[in-house]
This record gives C-alpha cells, sequence and structure tokens, in this order.
C-alpha cells in the first residue's frame, strides 16, 4: 500500500503547466490515422469513456463547463484548444488523477464502460490501472529500465512471468530493441524519446483499457514525437488513446476523432466542436474552431 501511494505521488509530480509549443500553420496535412484504414467508426466500436455535463472547479474558479462527450474505442482522440482552457484538467478527471489536487471537485457524470469513476466506493487508484497516462516530461522511475515496466504489475500482485511481461510491454512500446541489453541500467539513462516510450511501456504493463497522454511529444525531438505518434497508430489496435497536444500538425497527423475546446469571458473552458478530425481541420461547422486550426486565434 505505501508502495502503491509512493506510485501516486510520483505520478502526480508531473508538472500542470503547459509548454508553449504552437504548430499552427495553414498547411496542416490532414489525418494520416483515417488514411492508414484501421479505424472503424464509432458507432461500431462503441464508447469507452463518456462526460455527461461535467464541469470541473478549482475551488471556486469553474475551469471547464458543461461538457458532453463520448470517446470512442480504439480510436485515437485529440484534445485541442488554447492553453488553459482546461485540456489537462478535463484529461485527468478521466481517470480522477484531479483527485490528487485538494481545491479540485468535479460535477456531472463520468462513465467508464457505463460505469460511474465518481460513484462512491470507487477506488481511484483502481481506475487509474484501468485508464492509464502519460504525461508531458518523460517521468520514468530512478529505477532500472526492468523495474520501471515490472513495477505496477508487481504492486497490483501478477502472478505471471515479470520478465515476459516486461520483454512484451517494450516489445509494445517499440522499445525492445533499444534497451534489451540495458534491462539493468537507469532508466533515467535513457534517451528522452526513450523515457517517454518506457512511460509508455510502464502503462501498458498493467494492460489498461485507456491510454491518456498530455503533450506526450512536447519535450522531444521531431524524430522521436513521430516514432510516438506511429507507436500511438499501433496501439490504438488493442487501446483507447486520448491525446492533448498543442502541435495542431500532429492533431491532424495522429487522431481520428477531435475535440477542440476553447474559454470564455470568465475563462471557463468548454468544448466548441467535436467531431472527425478530417471534419474539424477542413470543414469545421463553428467559426471558432475555423479560426483555430487555421491558426488565426490560439
Ligand atoms: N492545480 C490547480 N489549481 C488551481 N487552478 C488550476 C490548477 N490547474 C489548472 N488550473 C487552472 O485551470 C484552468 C485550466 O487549466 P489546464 O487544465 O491546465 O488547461 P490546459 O491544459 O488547457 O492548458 C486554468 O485557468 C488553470 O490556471
Ligand atoms: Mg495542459
Amino acid at each position: 500500500m505505501v508502495e502503491e501511494n509512493s506510485l501516486n505521488t510520483q505520478l502526480s509530480e508531473a508538472p500542470v503547466h503547459e509548454s508553449s509549443t504552437r504548430g499552427a500553420g495553414p498547411s496542416i496535412r490532414i489525418s494520416a490515422a483515417s488514411e492508414r484504414g484501421a479505424t472503424q467508426p464509432a458507432a461500431e466500436t462503441g464508447t469507452v469513456v463518456e462526460l455527461k455535463d461535467v464541469s470541473c472547479f478549482y475551488g471556486s474558479f469553474r475551469a471547464v463547463r458543461n461538457v458532453d462527450i463520448k470517446v470512442a474505442r480504439q480510436r485515437i482522440t485529440a484534445l485541442i484548444g488554447p492553453s488553459g482552457c482546461g485540456k489537462s484538467t478535463l484529461l485527468r478527471t478521466m481517470n480522477r488523477m484531479n483527485d490528487l489536487v485538494p481545491s479540485y471537485r468535479a460535477e456531472g457524470t463520468v462513465l467508464l464502460d457505463g460505469q460511474d469513476l465518481f460513484a462512491r466506493g470507487v477506488d481511484p487508484v483502481a481506475i487509474r490501472r484501468r485508464v492509464g497516462m502519460v504525461f508531458q516530461k518523460p517521468n520514468p522511475f530512478p529505477k532500472t529500465v526492468w523495474e520501471n515496466v515490472a513495477f505496477g504489475p508487481k504492486i497490483n500482485g501478477y502472478k505471471g512471468d515479470l520478465d515476459e511481461l516486461v520483454e512484451r510491454s517494450l516489445r509494445r512500446a517499440a522499445l525492445w530493441d533499444d534497451v534489451k541489453d540495458k534491462l539493468q541500467q537507469s532508466g533515467m539513462a535513457l534517451s528522452g524519446g526513450q523515457q517517454q516510450r518506457l512511460c509508455i511501456a510502464r502503462t501498458i504493463a498493467v494492460d489498461p483499457e485507456v491510454i491518456l497522454m498530455d503533450e506526450p511529444c512536447s519535450a522531444l525531438d521531431p524524430r522521436s514525437t513521430l516514432q510516438i505518434e506511429e507507436l500511438m497508430a499501433e496501439l490504438k489496435k488493442d487501446y483507447t488513446i486520448v491525446i492533448v497536444t498543442h502541435n495542431m500538425q500532429q492533431a491532424a497527423r495522429a487522431s481520428d476523432t477531435t475535440i477542440f475546446m476553447t474559454m470564455g469571458e470568465d475563462r471557463a473552458g468548454y468544448v466548441v466542436e467535436e467531431g472527425e478530425t478530417v471534419e474539424i481541420f477542413t470543414n469545421p461547422r463553428n467559426q471558432l474552431t475555423e479560426d483555430y486550426v487555421s491558426g488565426r486565434f490560439g
């Protein structure tokens, strides 16, 4: 239990601030994700996470208001919008990570496979196992590569072959070839891109349904960024991914569905428009979306 708490503490230490990398530009290449063809229409795959009239508060400040969205299974959903509009807050509401902020409170309903995440008796630690999270800054534990991946399964009482699970998780995170001879070296000694893939391997190792990624590439170089995007395309065969990104090319390239948020005069963030990524970027219904994706605002 002590270890479990320390895991949460470490996870909660991830920064909540924004980087200011901004990729808006007129020549955005649209939706390689749908071109890859592996994507199924949302209606056929079902909803994993559903938010109904969700508002999020820090003390008396309402950071997010009245959000109704559905996250489709085995698709990549991108959450975009200007800095401070509540993307991270909303993302962290989907696995109760924000409970770790004392002043935080959510209203409305968040369903995971139809189960109310905020219902009495729901264990947030169990939820975070089903809905894993990858942060902006790679945050491997100060432990060996092997331990980084084995840690979660161990504290969850995994009974199988840990070496096998570590290898499988590292392979799925496209990291095995890089680290197979470095399993006993510190995870912190890897490159930034490798560290982020290690964090993804760590998340996969406990076999979540959903992986939340909060600007996972903003600290990475372009090559590492592309590797993560390719990895996401692989992972969506088995997992549902929700990614917050500041980089609109990334949203356009990597996601199937895009949710555009902005904020009102009261600074409360809200969802303007949600749809197929290609629609949001080429034929948005709302002028605010159009202005944002064309780089006129944001
Ligand atoms: N821990 C916190 N305490 C108080 N206010 C916060 C906290 N985290 C975020 N906020 C505020 O909530 C709003 C939304 O923040 P955030 O979710 O980080 O937005 P985004 O990820 O879109 O940049 C901002 O006004 C921010 O200042
Ligand atoms: Mg954020």
